[in-house]
């Protein structure tokens, strides 16, 4: 078994796992840019204490390499718990992440969702960087 086996995919407009990668189409080398990632853009996901998303990563994999290189890695480390009980507390992370990167070579950026209960989501945006 690979991991990629227990990878799933979809449309995210009918999927609520699937992550949702906001990055322009084209960019200028070098140029400072901003990339988004989210779970549940068009269908909410829940964020309970029982059932959340607990993390998304961010990868890059240049058209003209061979590996994949982690671009940002967020982390939702609350759900609710509280000693009064599970979704008694204050606070929720809602799993969303903004990163600011700069490309130096076109390629794809894959983003890797993980559910707690679901498992893992994947997606991917391409983007070409102009000479
Ligand atoms: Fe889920």
């Amino acid at each position: 078994m690979k991991i990629a086996d227990l990878v799933q995919s979809a449309d995210w407009k009918a999927e609520k796992h699937v992550p949702v990668i906001t990055a322009p189409d084209k960019v200028k080398a070098g140029e400072q840019i901003t990339v988004e990632v989210c779970v549940g853009k068009e269908i909410a996901h829940p964020n309970t204490t029982e059932h959340n998303i607990r993390w998304i990563k961010l990868f890059f994999k240049p058209d003209n390499g061979k590996f994949a290189y982690e671009a940002a890695c967020f982390e939702f480390n609350v759900h609710g718990e509280s000693v009064d009980g599970a979704n008694k507390g204050p606070i929720y992370t809602e799993p969303f992440g903004k990163a600011v990167l700069k490309l130096n070579a076109s390629g794809t950026f894959v983003a890797e969702a993980y559910c707690n209960i679901h498992g893992l989501w994947e997606s991917s945006k391409a983007v070409t960087v102009e000479e």
